[in-house]
């Protein structure tokens, strides 16, 4: 057969998990191999930064909790700061649902993808785990309360917005990015009451960097492939919520960390979607017929941030 006849084009599509009808502009094997490549630049780049909760949390202030009951006072945080890592936590916990997400949705797609995903759930593993142990050690938190919102939100698992497996990938690079952004700046907050959490957290920030990484030149790479795809990056971008949306008391919790935690709307416009913008060039793209409705809603989207933004006082940290 030969290399490029119809029904290998139509088979890679399916197997890439792309629409035949937008039609690769290069060979799209090219794809695959820019994928392995990222992979494995993220394999060489996550080794260096390799890092063990059991060396991170602060076990010399662990006390048994029969012996030594909760109390309110015992923590080092304010009750918004431990709200702000509460939540942190509660979005971590539902590993095993966004990996189930992400497997479900890439299952067609190349395969440096798909071990992407295995070696991604084996870094975010720990995040959840280092925190939750952390609010325990530090006594930040009522544990009880804490363990029956930790119960619910993994009972509600994570209903994704798409099955698009390059919707589900600009998607999860502003969250991966949203997310660093997040970490470093709580970690700013939190650095004068609790240096040990401030670290833990600079640590998380580091694998969500790499993971945002790859999710943004991967989309990159899909990009350049058909830059009719910015349509769809056009279409994501106004629906993005973070993953713990679902969450009990979101909007409550979301209003607490825009204000004492360092990343409210503005940050969010800032520091993650101005980013992506400007990598994936996509402001700076001549928009066609197929993208011109996407972009318009983009824009608008972008002006209400900007109107929002513009007539809320957030405290600076
Ligand atoms: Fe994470
Ligand atoms: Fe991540």
């Amino acid at each position: 057969m030969p290399k490029f006849s119809g029904r290998y084009f139509l088979r890679e599509c399916v197997r890439l998990g792309l629409d035949k009808r937008e039609g690769p502009r290069r060979p799209v094997n090219i794809l695959s191999e820019t994928l392995d490549t990222l992979y494995q630049r993220h394999r060489s780049l996550a080794t260096r930064i390799d890092w063990g909760y059991h060396r991170l949390l602060p076990w010399e202030r662990g006390r048994n909790f029969m012996d030594h009951p909760w109390a309110p006072d015992q923590g080092t945080l304010s009750p918004e700061l431990t709200l702000a890592v509460e939540t942190a936590m509660l979005t971590e916990v539902n590993l095993p649902w966004f990996t189930h997400g992400l497997t479900t949705v890439f299952d067609q797609g190349p395969s440096a993808l798909k071990q992407f995903v295995h070696t991604w759930t084996r870094e975010e593993d720990q995040h959840a785990r280092i925190l939750d142990v952390y609010l325990l050690l530090s006594r930040n938190g009522d544990p009880d309360a804490r363990d029956a919102v930790r119960k619910s939100v993994l009972e509600s698992g994570w209903h994704r917005e798409t099955d698009d497996p390059f919707a589900l990938m600009v998607y999860t690079s502003l969250q991966e990015l949203a997310t660093r952004v997040f970490y470093l700046n709580l970690a700013r907050a939190v650095d004068r009451h609790d240096s040990a959490l401030a670290h833990i957290l600079r640590a998380l920030a580091k694998d969500e960097t790499l993971h945002y990484t790859f999710y943004r030149d991967a989309t990159k790479a899909y990009i350049e492939e058909d830059p009719g795809r910015l349509a769809t990056v056009c279409r994501v971008i106004p629906k993005f919520v973070m993953p713990g949306f679902g969450m009990p008391d979101f909007r409550r919790r979301i209003k607490v960390i825009g204000s004492h935690a360092g990343y409210g709307i503005a940050a969010y416009y800032d520091q993650v979607l101005r980013i992506v913008l400007e990598f994936w060039g996509v402001l700076e793209h001549e928009t066609s017929s197929a993208t011109r409705e996407a972009r318009i809603a983009l824009d608008k989207h972008l002006a209400r941030l900007r109107h929002i933004i513009a007539y809320t006082t957030v405290p600076a940290l």
